[in-house]
């Protein structure tokens, strides 16, 4: 479940640990995840990946003066929890980016669903003091409006998650914002 072992397997993306091998099929194709660079065999290049999550600052930004005493926990009530609606379940196995057409022909460009469901995760936490920067961040032709909602996102994540939910939300941030 740490997400290494994300595949294409009889053309789904998906992880190899969570699929029982389908004994109708006399053969199973396996494949490494579409349109990224091979290093071997299964094995696809996540440089560009990795750089794009770094890319979204994956922390919490707070203030001086919001910071929590040293040795003090970042406290936030259940309300407040249940707005991450298990956006940080995801383990980035970027089945879904790689599942997405849109990343396909623009990765260098296009963050792709899991690095946005991530952007969408940190501007929904009421303790971080930094969304209105990560959403102007995201104010460009390519970063985030090269989500077409097409979905494929959502319709392959192996957790269960939602993706493609999370990049719309971003999209109304945006609007309203
Ligand atoms: Fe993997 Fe789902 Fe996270 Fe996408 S949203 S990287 S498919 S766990
Ligand atoms: Fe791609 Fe998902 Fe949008 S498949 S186009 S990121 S809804």
């Amino acid at each position: 479940i740490c997400g290494s072992c994300a595949m294409n397997i009889d053309g789904v993306n998906t992880l190899a640990c969570l699929s029982p091998i389908n004994k109708e099929h006399k053969i199973t194709d396996l494949n490494p995840l579409p349109h990224m660079y091979v290093v071997k065999d299964l094995v696809p290049d996540m440089t560009n990946f990795y750089q794009q999550y770094k890319s979204i600052k994956p922390w919490l930004i707070q203030k001086d003066e919001n910071k929590p005493e040293k040795n003090q926990e970042n406290i936030q009530s259940i309300e407040d929890r249940n707005k991450l609606s298990d956006m940080d379940k995801c383990i980035l196995c970027a089945c879904c980016s790689t599942a997405c057409p849109s990343y396909w022909w623009n990765s260098d460009k296009y963050l792709g669903p899991a690095i946005l469901m991530q952007a969408n995760r940190w501007v929904k936490d009421t303790r971080d003091d930094a969304s209105k920067e990560r959403l102007n961040k995201l104010r460009d032709p390519f970063s985030l409006y090269r989500c077409h909602t097409i979905m494929n996102c959502t319709k392959t994540c192996p957790k269960g998650l939602n993706p493609g939910k999370a990049v719309a939300e971003l999209k109304v941030e945006l609007a309203n914002g």
